[in-house]
């Protein structure tokens, strides 16, 4: 006890020689508003300057922005990266474009280049930026590889790189990245396969690929850490195989995209699984087989699109039996068979439905007439009689049952009267 007190004396003291120390330090010189680096708290403080050497390395690998790329831009490199130089490095967390900083630990959380034309490539030292949790440089024409030191960035929530001329794999090494949100890559020249290790990031909730050339396979589990996935895009690649059939776990999906690929074989059951979808493309790949009936639980669709396929099979009345549906896109595929005659009464919200192209007959369903929504309706290249009929209904309909007038609307006569 005697020994606690008596250290604590001259603690006492310390600290308020200190604070004094302190006060009168501060009184000569005025604490520079974005480091503290006079401190000896925290040894991050001067890790600041990792930060400004990591972002100059940036700068030193743009070689030049080009106005005519983006409308919203009009500066030279010299105004954009004004403030980037060491001479600054000290006010890096104010005066430097595109970059800010957390509020306490005055380190650079974000970096926003979005749009502003720049050209070159990304350097290893990007993965100094240590505390960094968004990555926007969307909307440039940057080139080369992405670096694997990005990995290195794990606090990382968001990086979109989409829209710029990125070219070479995805690096397996972003799997390290656990607390990722949004990884946009899209359109981009990226090749070589997905690598399984995205499919392992649970914290995921956007995934865009699209537009790049991807190719290979899609892992038969890619749901299983997908729980928080709400948005899976990786349309207009050269991805081939099967579409998986175990997507259970993709529980929040809403929006699923694997149109303009080279998929191949029939459409999963387990796609009823995925109940959260309301946008659903599986346009312009090759899947052949039937439409699951199964597809009738996905009680929130509001778009499903599967033209240009080789389906085949009746059209399973079961689509019509989802309440939500606006717009569906059955056209160009193998479908036969007839349609029920009330076919269109439960989907009430449907706007357009195109199955041209396909070898259906039988009479339009005269329920046709009870679906006032409708806009677009196309039949082109069917077996199906009775369309006569059909005018008049939804005619009668788009002008008095749905109460809005005809101009409103884009009807397909071509294809109605032919
Ligand atoms: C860009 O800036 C230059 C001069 O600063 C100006 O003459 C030009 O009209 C601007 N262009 C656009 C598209 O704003
Ligand atoms: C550079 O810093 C000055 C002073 O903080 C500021 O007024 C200016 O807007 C900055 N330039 C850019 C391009 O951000
Ligand atoms: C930053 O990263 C580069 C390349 O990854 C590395 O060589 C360098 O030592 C790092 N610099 C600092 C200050 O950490
Ligand atoms: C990524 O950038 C693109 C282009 O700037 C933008 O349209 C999109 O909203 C961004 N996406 C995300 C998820 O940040
Ligand atoms: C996915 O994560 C599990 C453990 O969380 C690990 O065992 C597995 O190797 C990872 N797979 C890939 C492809 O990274
Ligand atoms: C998927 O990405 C492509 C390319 O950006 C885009 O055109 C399309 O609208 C996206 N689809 C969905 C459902 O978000
Ligand atoms: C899904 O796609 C639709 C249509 O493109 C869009 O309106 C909606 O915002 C998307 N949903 C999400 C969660 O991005
Ligand atoms: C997909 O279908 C198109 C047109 O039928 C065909 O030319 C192409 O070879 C098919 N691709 C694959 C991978 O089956
Ligand atoms: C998933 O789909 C399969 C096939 O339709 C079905 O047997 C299974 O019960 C579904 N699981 C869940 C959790 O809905
Ligand atoms: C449509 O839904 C009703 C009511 O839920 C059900 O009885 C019927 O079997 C369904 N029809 C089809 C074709 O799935
Ligand atoms: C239109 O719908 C009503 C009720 O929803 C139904 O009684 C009627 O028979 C339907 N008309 C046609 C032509 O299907």
């Amino acid at each position: 006890m005697g020994y606690n007190r008596s250290r604590q004396i001259p603690l006492l003291l310390l600290i308020t020689l200190l604070l004094r120390h302190h006060c009168f330090f501060f009184l000569l010189f005025p604490p520079p508003s974005t480091t503290a680096a006079t401190t000896t708290a925290g040894s991050y403080y001067n890790i600041n300057d990792q930060d400004a050497t990591a972002l100059l390395q940036l700068k030193a690998h743009i070689t030049t922005t080009s106005t005519s790329s983006s409308s919203s831009s009009n500066h030279t490199l010299d105004s954009l990266f004004q403030n980037w130089t060491s001479a600054a490095a000290t006010d890096v967390c104010n005066s430097w474009a595109g970059v800010s900083c957390g509020r306490r630990h005055r380190r650079v959380i974000s970096l926003n280049l979005a749009s502003m034309g720049l050209q070159g490539t990304l350097p290893p030292h990007l993965g100094n930026l240590s505390f960094l949790l968004s990555l926007d440089l969307s909307g440039n024409l940057l080139h080369g590889d992405l670096p694997n030191e990005l990995s290195k960035l794990t606090r990382l929530k968001i990086i979109n790189l989409s829209n710029n001329l990125f070219q070479g794999s995805i690096p397996p090494s972003l799997g390290a990245l656990s607390g990722l949100k949004v990884l946009n890559l899209e359109a981009n020249r990226l090749s070589g396969g997905i690598p399984t290790s995205v499919f392992n990031i649970s914290s995921l909730e956007r995934l865009e690929l699209a537009h790049n050339r991807l190719s290979g396979g899609l892992p038969d589990d890619m749901c299983n850490q997908l729980g928080k996935i709400e948005v899976l895009n990786v349309s207009s690649n050269h991805l081939e195989g099967r579409i998986p059939s175990r997507l259970r776990h993709c529980t929040s999906l809403q929006n699923l995209t694997f149109a303009s690929n080279w998929l191949t074989g029939p459409i999963p059951r387990s796609i009823a699984n995925l109940t959260a979808l309301k946008l659903l493309s599986l346009a312009y790949t090759n899947l052949t087989g039937e439409i699951p009936v199964e597809i009738g639980q996905l009680e929130r669709l509001e778009i499903l699109m599967m033209q240009n396929n080789g389906l085949s099979g009746a059209i399973t009345p079961a689509i019509f039996n989802i309440s939500t549906l606006q717009e569906l896109d059955l056209s160009e595929n193998k479908f036969s068979g007839t349609l029920p005659q009330n076919l269109f009464i439960p989907a009430q919200n449907l706007r357009k439905l195109k199955f041209h192209g396909n070898q259906v007959s039988g009479q339009i369903p005269a329920s046709i007439g009870n679906c006032s929504m409708i806009k677009e309706f196309r039949i082109r290249n069917n077996n199906m009689t009775g369309k006569s009929i059909f005018i008049i209904l939804v005619l009668a309909s788009l002008m008095f049952l749905g109460g809005h007038s005809p101009k409103n609307y884009i009807i397909y006569y071509p294809y109605i009267c032919q």
